[in-house]
């Protein structure tokens, strides 16, 4: 597969460097071999996520000595304002610090216990979010999204059957509001096609139930839509995200992502009165409306930033190196989810090393591999993530699929580093027999995969 070359050319250089095997395994076992304790400066490529660490650009730089520090009604509030209107296109918004603060503010402000809020597929924070304020957050995503060779192009999609029962098994007067995320980044980051948002739209609106989008990763979920879906295919990236957002209510959005800043999140509605209630909780919590817990230059960075995340030469730069990645691994026998999604390629970890048994964690033993092999950092995304014990029977329920997250931080990487990470991941799979799986020294009981320790086997 053709590598797309970089609709940009660099001007500063971070430094990265390879330290040794020997140094890799001592950094290894001082960090109990979870790569979320490794030093960052040990690390070669770092994959563990895309959120906040791509590469700003030369404007977004130049904005960010524009910024204006005043409290109130400032300069950058203004340019950012005049931005999310210009693309998002709802009436009110306000801006927080990332994404999970919109989530809270938006939770606090219509969650009420023992009600449910319906998605494709909730992303953690927001799930716990729901789950903070007494809710109960729903995943009703279209069953081929389980299925990691199932080809279908829109795997992130609502199953909107399933959603129709649903509602009418709980009653819409138990929904506060609908979800879906676009992409599916709890899903492989997959996208949802326009049909299916429309649909999902229409059966929220039936039911009286505002719709909000989970929008972190919305102009590669557009650009999946001018490449896949007909009809699309002769319309801009900005006319597809303005269609997407015109049929919701509102937006959550963690700006890290498809805004490419490293800091910032946005909140927008249409509702005048949930809106006072909004900015309410924002000054609690965040600052005043106009700055939302972020700096003057942050607001200008991220007007700047969501112009250029829907730029349609980045996009396909973008998407292309997603699957560049993912084809260069097939070709090397390392199965993924298929097809590759937006930020990130999801190594079938089960099929790379198929003799450790899910209670010996097949996910981390690849994990770790890679930084023993390359000094690359991926994410387990399996059962030290999710596997947990039935609270009925005791017995481990282990999820279905074991995979090793590769995310890709945007404008960041070159083709040569993915083809080293392809390599490496090559070498691995070459003398898989002799990798053993791992068991746990020390492991919390909630979200356990940042601070458990664990020994190989
Ligand atoms: C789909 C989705 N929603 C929400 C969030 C939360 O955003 P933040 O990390 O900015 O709080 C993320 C972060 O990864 C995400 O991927």
């Amino acid at each position: 597969m053709q590598y797309p070359p970089e609709p940009f050319r660099i001007k500063v250089v971070e430094p990265v460097r390879l330290i040794s095997r020997e140094q890799r395994e001592a950094a290894l076992q001082a960090a109990g071999y979870n790569v979320f304790s490794l030093k960052a400066e040990d690390i070669f490529i770092d994959l563990l996520t895309d959120s906040g660490t791509g590469a700003m650009s030369h404007e977004q730089w130049a904005a960010i000595m524009r910024g204006d520090e005043s409290y109130a009604g400032a300069r950058s509030y203004l340019r950012l304002k005049s931005a999310v209107e210009d693309i998002f296109g709802f009436k009110y918004f306000v801006p927080t610090h990332q994404g999970r603060a919109a989530e809270n503010i938006l939770a606090a402000c219509l969650v009420k216990p023992g009600m449910y809020i319906p998605s494709n597929m909730h992303f953690d924070t927001t799930d716990a979010n729901i789950r903070a304020r007494g809710g109960r957050p729903v995943n009703l995503v279209i069953d081929e999204a389980f299925d990691p060779s199932s080809l279908h192009p829109f795997k992130g999609n609502l199953d909107i059957a399933k959603l129709k029962t649903f509602i009418e098994k709980v009653g819409a007067e138990t929904i506060p509001f609908g979800m879906l995320t676009v992409t599916n980044n709890a899903g492989g980051g997959q996208p949802i096609s326009m049909e299916n948002l429309k649909a999902a739209a229409a059966v929220y609106r039936e039911h009286k139930i505002p719709f909000f989008i989970d929008a972190a990763r919305y102009a590669e979920n557009a650009c999946f839509i001018k490449l896949r879906e007909k009809g699309y295919e002769n319309k801009s990236i900005i006319e597809i995200a303005r269609e997407i957002f015109s049929l919701a209510d509102g937006m959550c959005m963690s700006a890290k992502k498809d805004a490419i800043v490293n800091i910032g999140g946005l909140l927008c509605i249409n509702d005048e009165k949930l809106f006072g209630n909004v900015k309410n909780e924002l000054i609690l919590r965040e600052g005043f409306p106009t700055y939302g817990g972020l700096a003057g230059r942050d607001l200008e960075a991220l007007a700047v930033g969501l112009y250029e995340g829907l730029d349609e030469a980045y996009l396909a730069y973008r998407l292309g190196q997603t699957a560049y990645l993912a084809a260069r691994l097939n070709e090397a026998g390392v199965p993924t989810i298929q097809p590759a999604g937006g930020h990130a390629v999801y190594v079938d970890a089960r099929a790379v090393l198929p003799h450790i048994p899910q209670g010996e964690f097949p996910g981390q033993a690849l994990t770790v591999e890679l930084f023993r092999e390359g000094a690359v950092r991926g994410c387990e995304i399996g059962s030290v993530m999710f596997a947990h014990p039935d609270p009925e029977t005791g017995q481990m329920v282990y999820p279905k699929l074991e995979l090793l997250r590769l995310a890709i931080p945007r404008r960041m990487y070159t083709q040569s580093h993915m083809d080293y990470i392809a390599d490496t991941l090559a070498n691995i799979k070459s003398r898989a027999e002799s990798i053993r799986g791992y068991k746990f020294t020390y492991a919390p009981e909630l979200l356990r995969h940042f601070t458990a320790q664990f020994e190989p086997l």
